[in-house]
Formats: structure tokens, sequence, C-alpha cells
């Protein structure tokens, strides 16, 4: 087999055969395929495209180039989620430790954030003392210990994933449905759960932009989950506005804990409940009450033990920015629309996240939301405060939000997107 024969395949808009993606995904890992000659099959990969048998093969490679964990030890049924990214999605936070409280375990690997959304360990991360980085046997005794564990996963698992989506980032070639859903699920059909809900965002601030895309990637996700035994359920929901009222690392954590002590935005305990509703009932607990279990506390006592667990103190006092600046509202009436990209894009560029994978980024960086669409404003009073430790970035972050927001008479109608948008 030799590699110019497959790019050249998928150039022509050919099919691979099972051979040339099992060689192919092999010879990357082991790095006798080199990062061009890779990066020229992904590219034509994202222009032709790949059938379901294709993306079937692919991501079963992408799972055989690591090892695959196993949670048959665990008394309780796994359930686990996946987001494919948003602006303010700090929906893993509550979420784990509160359905965890409605007795399944839940080994939610998660990653960190490059571009304009956010990651969830580089949220947990502002906790002092809490560390992302365990040993398999450490992830066990936490969900044992916790009910939930949320941490880095491993090097061994999928490291074709790893090696190919590194060179996706650098190469424009994220975009592509074949290649996102085996990514995301070859990394949760390795990780051992034996349900999924996948959280598929549709917007601005989302890979999909629209529901027909968001739509393909949910169904050819469901169908590779479904394919190797893992009860997989997708919802549709909306990215067109950031979730809650923060985005930024600190800014979030301390808006799930607001969550889990039974209040925070409407928006964020929604979604909440809605996916634990979802993963509690592919879970095989359907009859199990999260928002019982928000209310009485047992979610919060969850979250306090697991991040204990991890080395995190639950009650230190959280990173705050060292500067803030005010944007005000430009006229009186109702904010109609907050663009999720470019408040992503500003609390990114206030020190959020990362521009590359080596950056250090600010735990109390972020942007705090006065209103959301949808809510009326004073013209001259606060409507964003933008937190950084370094006050230089204030000009460059401001410029992502010139036309992040119309503000409209007072008494225009507005009609709110719901947040789940499809099942
Ligand atoms: N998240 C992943 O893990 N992989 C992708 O390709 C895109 C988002």
């Amino acid at each position: 087999m030799d590699v110019i024969s497959v790019i050249r395949t998928k150039r022509d808009r050919g099919e691979l055969s099972d051979e040339q993606i099992d060689w192919v995904i092999d010879a990357y890992t082991r790095g006798t395929v080199a990062d061009e000659q890779m990066s020229s099959l992904a590219m034509a990969i994202l222009l032709n495209g790949m059938n379901r048998r294709e993306i079937a093969r692919w991501t079963a490679a992408m799972i055989a180039s690591g090892e695959r964990m196993d949670f048959s030890s665990l008394a309780r049924p796994t359930a686990d989620k996946h987001s494919t990214g948003g602006v303010g999605d700090k929906i893993t936070l509550p979420l784990a430790p509160l359905v965890a409280a409605c007795g399944a375990a839940v080994p939610q690997l998660s990653g960190r954030g490059l571009g304009h959304t956010g990651g969830t360990l580089d949220k947990l991360e502002a906790i002092p003392g809490w560390r992302a980085l365990l040993s398999n046997e450490e992830m066990l005794n936490v969900l044992n210990d916790a009910g939930s564990v949320i941490c880095a996963a491993g090097d061994g698992l999928a490291p074709a994933d790893k090696k190919l989506y590194a060179l996706r980032d650098v190469t424009g070639t994220v975009e592509a449905i074949p290649l996102i859903a085996s990514s995301i699920m070859s990394k949760k059909i390795a990780e051992g759960t034996g349900s999924l809900v996948l959280d598929v965002k549709v917007g601005t601030g989302a890979f999909m932009k629209t529901l027909d895309d968001a739509r393909e990637l949910a169904s050819t996700m469901v169908g590779l989950g479904t394919d190797h035994g893992v009860r997989t359920v997708a919802l549709l929901t909306d990215m067109s506005t950031p979730l809650g009222l923060t985005a930024g690392n600190a800014l979030e954590v301390r808006e799930s804990v607001e969550v889990l002590a039974g209040g925070g935005p409407a928006d964020v305990v929604d979604l909440t409940l809605a996916l634990a509703r979802e993963m509690l009932a592919a879970a095989g607990l359907p009859d199990a009450d999260p928002a019982k279990a928000l209310a009485d506390g047992s979610a919060m006592d969850v979250w306090r033990r697991m991040i204990a667990a991890q080395g995190g103190d639950p009650d230190a006092p959280l990173p705050v920015a060292r500067e803030t600046h005010t944007v005000t509202a430009p006229a009186s009436g109702v904010l109609t629309r907050l663009d999720a990209y470019d408040i992503g894009v500003a609390a990114w560029r206030l020190g959020a996240g990362r521009a590359r994978k080596e950056d250090v980024v600010q735990a109390g960086a972020g942007v705090e939301l006065h209103a959301k669409p949808g809510d009326s404003v004073v013209a001259g009073t606060p409507l964003l405060t933008l937190h950084t430790d370094t006050p230089e970035r204030f000009e460059y972050a401001l410029k992502s939000l010139e036309g992040a927001y119309d503000v409209a008479p007072a008494g225009t109608e507005f009609s709110a997107r719901p947040i789940v948008l499809e099942r």
C-alpha cells in the first residue's frame, strides 16, 4: 500500500477501501505517513466527503490505534455526554455531578479550548489545586468515590485522533462532518461508556451554522455509537447567543456553582436538566428526578466530593481578573441579538482562550453579560463587563464586539429560540 494512491483515490472522488483506511490510519499513527500527506488526504475528505461505510471504518481504525477503557467493574450504569462546543458552554460542570447524584456513573473525558470556544478543563483549572491529569486508576477511584469524574483523556486513547486533530486544526480541515464525527466518536467509544448523549450546537457560535448540517453531524454520530453498542442520543441545541451570563473560565465555574446551588440562569438550568434526563434514560434510569437532585443539594454534594478528589478546594475563592471595562447599551429598548461568536472571540482575546496549544489561559478573563436577547435595556447602563489581567487587550476585544448586538425600540415583538431545537 502507498499513501499517494490513497490520496489520489479520495482526490478523484473515489471510495476508500477498508484496507486503505486501516493502513493509512495505522501508518500515520506510527509516523510512516507524513503530516503533509495526511493533511492532503484530510483536505480531499473535506472536499469530497466519505460515505457511511468509510466513516464507520475510519472511526474503527482510530479506536484500534489505542487502548479501550473498561468500566465494567462499576456497580452503576455509565452515562456520558459530549458537546460539539460553544460559547459559555459550562454545562458539563453542573451536569456530571447532577447525573451522578441520580444514580449513574459519569466518566467525563474533556478537552481544552482552542479558538473562540472554551474548554471544560480550562474552566475547572480555575479552581485552586484542581488536577485534570489523572491515571486510569485515579480516574476509577474518583468515579467510585464521587460518582463522576471530569478529566483529560490519556495519551493512550485514540492516539490517531490526537495527532490528526492537531493537524486539522492548523490546516483548515476541522469543518468536515466525516472527520468531526469520527474524531468525537472514536474517543467516546474507546472510553467505554455504555450510553452517550450528544449536544450538537447550532448557530453562529458553533461549528455547525445550520440545522441541516447539525442534523447530518448528529445522525452520523448516533449511527456510529449505535453500531458500536453505545446507546446514543443527540439533541440539537441553540448556540446563536452565549449560554448563561458568562463566557470565561472562573466566571463560568461561578455560574455553574450557582446552578448546583439551585439558582443560575434559566437557559443553563433548562439545558442541564434536558441533558440529564436524556443521560439518565439512556443509562436505564428513566425514573430519576434531576430537578430534585438540584433542589435538595445532592448534586452539589457530588460536585464538592469530585472537586476535592481531584485536588481542588471547592471552598477556595475563585480567581478574579485585575481589570474590568464596561460596555453600555447604545439605546433604550429590547435587546434582540447578542452574537455568540462575537462574544466568544472577545472572551478569547481577553485571555480566556488560547491561539496556540502552548498558550496559557487567564483564569479570571472573560465576558459577563448583563442582559440576554428579549430583555429590556436602558441607554448608558451596563450591557457587558469585560474582564482581563492585561488591559492592553481591551481594545482588541472591543473590536470583536462591534456589530455583536442589536437593540430595537421598546415594545418590539421578540420570540426567543428554544434552547433545545430538536432531538
Ligand atoms: N471535537 C473533536 O473532538 N473533534 C473534532 O473534530 C471537532 C470537535
